[in-house]
């Protein structure tokens, strides 16, 4: 049986949603994986870091976060105020980095990073802020010390889009990508492709939880651009800026411009693109709203679901469509990070 000794940083939706996967998951793990996960430390903003040397129990953890209790209430545990002191104190095998995407500096996420990579630890993450911002120098930190960083579940969340371009379609050349890589914004084209307005919707979205009271990281583009930053890095190799995508979000789109294209056969979608032109080294990156014709997969793609194209020379035209958000979709990323770095040791 292997062994992994695992840390979770950010207790919130998505690291809740790992830790509750970690129990419903621990029989096949076992049986499929011969591998046994303890989660040795948990941390949060409110109550800072909790270690357990035989490891914490994960019904108690969720409970006491469903309560909004302080995670110290764990009994048996040693408490550090700052996440990083109790990380640098206590180590582990694997680091699941799950604090909020901050597009500005990438922290608190890029620090937690940092440090495990830098005392040997895998780090696999949920987190869009260090990987847009920093992933060739977190790769090359990662290489350095000789261990993994895995981030599935930052695009389309459990959705394998990275392993299937990284791995399962290995020896292809990409020459590009277009994708609906945005739940929210999806959701909101969507359900005005049936006459209602962008405002009347986005409160609709709002009350069902799928868009965030400042919905501007979305609407405006920027989730959709910071994916779009992950996926130039690891499939093309290239370090862009924020500031070289072109990013246009879908508040002007108007009820009747989406009427106008329904009744051309088209629909208008946000989509994220990056294309390669060989002929002068350049990778085009692309945020925007865009009308497509119903032949384009991507154009009945509804709801929150995602999808993505991808456009390579042995296999034409790949898409993958699966969710794209969500507790237990996005704890799968990460569970399946776990797996594959599980499987090298
Ligand atoms: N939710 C999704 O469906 C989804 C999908 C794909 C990717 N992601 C990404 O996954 C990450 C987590 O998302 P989420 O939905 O779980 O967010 P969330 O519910 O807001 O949880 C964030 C967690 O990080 C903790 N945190 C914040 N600052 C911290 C610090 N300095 N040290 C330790 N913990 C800190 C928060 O603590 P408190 O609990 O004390 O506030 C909270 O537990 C984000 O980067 C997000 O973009 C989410």
């Amino acid at each position: 049986m292997k062994h992994i000794r695992l840390s979770i940083i950010g207790f919130g939706v998505v690291g809740q949603g790992l830790a509750e996967l970690l129990t419903t998951k621990q029989a096949l793990l076992r049986r499929d994986f011969g591998l046994e996960v303890t989660l040795i430390s948990v941390a949060n903003a409110r109550h800072g870091f909790i270690y357990r040397e035989d490891g914490l129990d994960i019904p108690t953890l969720l409970e006491l976060a469903a309560a909004r209790r302080p995670l110290t209430e764990h009994p048996g545990i040693q408490h550090w105020a700052h996440p990083l002191d109790g990380l640098q104190a206590t180590g582990g095998d694997v680091l699941a980095e799950a604090t909020g995407t901050n597009l500005r500096d990438a922290e608190p996420g890029m620090s937690h990073i940092r440090a495990a990579l830098a005392q040997g630890m895998h780090v696999i993450t949920a987190n869009k802020g260090p990987a847009a911002l920093a992933a060739q120098e977190l790769f090359a930190l990662a290489q350095q010390y000789g261990v993994q960083l895995r981030m599935e579940s930052t695009v389309m969340a459990g959705t394998p889009v990275l392993s299937t371009i990284r791995e399962g379609m290995a020896g292809t050349s990409v020459s590009a990508i277009r994708g609906i890589l945005n739940g929210t914004t999806n959701y909101i084209l969507s359900a005005m492709s049936t006459g209602r307005d962008y405002r009347e919707v986005l409160a609709e979205a709002q009350a069902l939880g799928f868009a965030e009271a400042d919905p501007t990281a979305d609407v405006e583009g920027y989730d959709a651009l910071a994916k779009i930053l992950i996926l130039a890095f690891l499939v093309f190799g290239r370090s862009l800026k924020p500031a070289d995508v072109f990013r246009q979000g879908i508040i002007s789109i108007t009820r009747e411009q989406v009427q106008r294209a329904i009744e051309n056969d088209r629909r208008i979608k946000l989509i994220a693109s990056l294309v390669s032109h060989p002929e002068d080294d350049t990778l085009e990156a692309k945020v925007a709203p865009i009308e497509l014709p119903l032949s384009d997969p991507l154009s009945r793609v509804d709801g929150v679901m995602n999808a993505i194209t991808i456009h390579s020379d042995t296999l034409l035209e790949v898409t993958v469509i699966g969710p794209g958000a969500g507790r237990i979709q996005t704890g799968q990323g990460l569970l399946a990070d776990l797996l594959a770095i599980a499987h090298t040791q």
